[in-house]
């Protein structure tokens, strides 16, 4: 099956990775509770404008690389991370045609697995990221949660999400109007397809973690998001 580039615009994600607090207060803390980034060598593939990348900087990583397939994505992310340009280096690919030189501490997927349509790609992706770990390297994992079958209206936190069946490969449908004008579509795997895609790519350890909510945050505002089996969204760790 042919790789494709993402359909929705590189400035209005941008938007809705800096200003929603699905994505600004319980992304980013649900990510960086499970290590301490100081010093770390880290991969943070499908960076999309590099939001994640600057972060890991700024809290003392010794250098990290971004890695998008697309083009727009990319250059976006070179310009909004000028003043770190020592510590962070962009490259454009598709993560399954990279092999890396197992010399980083931590691969971060942030919305990556999300966009695999097959079992084997879902598996050539893990295969490829885990090329650039070094033994007993760490992946966190932020995704479509697989265990979400019903989707749902998450309009006051920005979004609505739509599943179209659970075969494999079937779209599921983000809507982030008025932000961004097209959906953002993902593809339906599921949890155990993930857990064999990791073990297939060498990972001896592979685990599911649920969303929590982050400390001191206001859990009145989160009440709906929250009052389902399943959140929208999940993340997992593995380890090389
Ligand atoms: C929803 S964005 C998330 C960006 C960033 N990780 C964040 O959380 O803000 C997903 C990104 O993954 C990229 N992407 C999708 N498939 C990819 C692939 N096979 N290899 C590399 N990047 C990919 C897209 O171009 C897009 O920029």
């Amino acid at each position: 099956m042919a790789k494709e580039l993402i359909g929705y615009d590189a400035e209005e994600h941008a938007e809705v990775v800096s200003t929603l607090r699905a994505e600004t207060d319980l992304k980013l803390y649900n990510i960086f509770k499970h290590f301490d980034p100081k010093g770390l060598r880290v991969v943070d593939v499908g960076c999309g404008d590099g939001i994640i990348s600057r972060k890991l900087i700024d809290m003392g990583s010794e250098l990290v690389l971004g890695i998008d397939s697309h083009p727009d994505m990319v250059k976006l992310a070179i310009k909004l991370s000028e003043e770190q340009e020592d510590s962070i280096s962009y490259k454009q690919a598709f993560i399954e045609d990279c092999k890396g030189d197992e010399s980083y501490d931590l691969a971060i997927l942030a919305y990556l697995l999300n966009y695999a349509q097959t079992v084997e790609n879902l598996k050539a992706k893990c295969t490829a990221v885990a090329s650039f770990l070094k033994p007993g390297g760490k992946v966190v994992v932020f995704n479509n949660n697989p265990f979400d079958t019903v989707g749902g209206d998450f309009s006051k936190y920005g979004f609505r999400k739509k599943l179209t069946g659970l075969s494999e490969g079937a779209p599921i449908h983000f809507d982030y109007r008025p932000i961004i004008t097209e959906d953002i579509v993902n593809f339906y795997l599921t949890p155990e397809e993930h857990i064999e895609a990791f073990k297939a790519a060498g990972f001896s350890e592979v685990r599911w973690e649920p969303l929590i909510l982050p400390e001191g945050d206001d859990p009145s505002f989160w009440k709906e998001y929250y009052a389902r089996e399943h959140l929208p969204v999940i993340c997992m760790v593995a380890i090389k």
